[in-house]
């Protein structure tokens, strides 16, 4: 039988992006796999009043399973709504997104099974391709009112099993007409971003004074133009990870092995999420810091073997790193 979201108490994502515009800031979109992640992107967005995108990757709905996920995403409300009156706050909006959806089917089993949010990744298709697609889950997804992001242009690195090895960027010439044929809620735009932890090659890179690589700037005057195509339309940024090299240090001082790790830096993303883009995937510094924490309790207490014990303070370290990034880098906190 269909679930809607609205029953879940969940929101879709058209007043949350409605608002990020007026405000100026980037509502987060970070993606989840287990009950550790979500706890702590609940509890860091109530702490800081921001509202919040809950992702579910197809990796993720293969993982978790995707009812487990949906429940996962209830019990998500249910929570946020006890801490908020616990400790005297606002209910804040959350949305329950599908990440790079790869077919109709996909998407149309997430938006039976409640869902508020989907994105159809038809990117790696030609042009023609991609706005039939996104069209047909555009039409019915609004039947249900479930928004819908598209993509326009490729990013570099994995998007889920499709690998690109060069981004194409987006042609702003494309924009107007893809949205108006297709009828999204809100596109997803290349502009040198990447999935994952390697988002720049040191070559393309120069280095600091601490010897720390700085990567070329994002390409904000394709950006700008289509700005100036869609005023007022909901812009999305994947790949936006920052790759804190805090992080990355903890991880190889205990074991680890990770090698030319590149983010996109904080001032990137603020200018990013001060303009049109209402939305901000992150995903990987989410996994860096669970790592990391995971890794650091390993080799200080060799002797743990309960989960909590490791699985908590990774928890505690997600819950610092949400917060933020909703505080200062896509300025969210209190727009809830
Ligand atoms: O877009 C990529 C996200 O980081 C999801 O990654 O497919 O490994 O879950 P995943
Ligand atoms: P990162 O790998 O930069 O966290 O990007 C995540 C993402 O775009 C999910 O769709
Ligand atoms: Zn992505």
């Amino acid at each position: 039988m269909a679930v809607s979201y609205k029953d879940l108490g969940l929101v879709n994502t058209r007043e949350m992006f409605k608002k990020a515009m007026a405000g100026k800031y980037a509502v987060p979109a970070y993606n989840f796999n287990n009950m550790e992640q979500l706890q702590a992107i609940i509890t860091a967005c109530v702490e800081t009043q921001s509202p919040v995108i809950l992702q579910v990757s197809s990796g993720a709905r293969k993982y978790a399973n995707q009812t487990m996920l949906r429940f996962m995403g209830q019990g998500a409300v249910e929570m946020m709504k006890e801490m908020a009156a616990a400790k005297g706050l606002k209910q804040i909006p959350i949305a329950l997104h599908l990440d790079h959806g790869d077919t109709f089917e996909l998407c149309k089993s997430c938006i039976d099974t409640g869902f508020s949010s989907v994105m159809i990744d038809g990117s790696h298709h030609s042009y023609e391709e991609n706005v039939a697609l996104t069209k047909k889950v555009v039409e019915y997804a609004h039947k249900f009112d479930v928004t819908v992001e598209g993509e326009l242009g490729v990013l570099a690195g994995i998007e889920d099993d499709v690998v690109a090895s060069e981004s194409t960027y987006t042609h702003p010439e494309e924009v107007i007409d893809f949205v108006q044929r297709t009828g999204v809620d809100s596109l997803a735009i290349s502009i040198g971003t990447s999935h994952g932890a390697n988002k720049f090659k040191p070559a393309q890179c120069t280095k600091n004074k601490d010897g720390v690589f700085i990567p070329p700037p994002l390409k904000f005057e394709i950006l700008a133009e289509i700005e100036k195509k869609l005023p007022g339309f909901s812009i999305v940024l994947h790949g936006s990870s920052s790759v804190p090299q805090e992080a990355v240090k903890i991880i190889n001082e205990n074991g680890g092995a990770l090698k030319d790790t590149i983010g996109i830096p904080e001032e990137q993303l603020r200018k990013a999420a001060a303009s049109a883009v209402c939305k901000v995937n992150i995903d990987s510094d989410g996994r860096l810091w669970m790592t990391a924490a995971i890794r650091k309790t390993f080799n200080d207490k060799p002797e743990e073997f309960d989960p909590r014990k490791y699985l908590g303070p990774a928890r505690d370290a997600l819950v610092e790193m949400y917060k933020k990034k909703n505080v200062d880098v896509l300025g969210s906190a209190g727009g809830a």
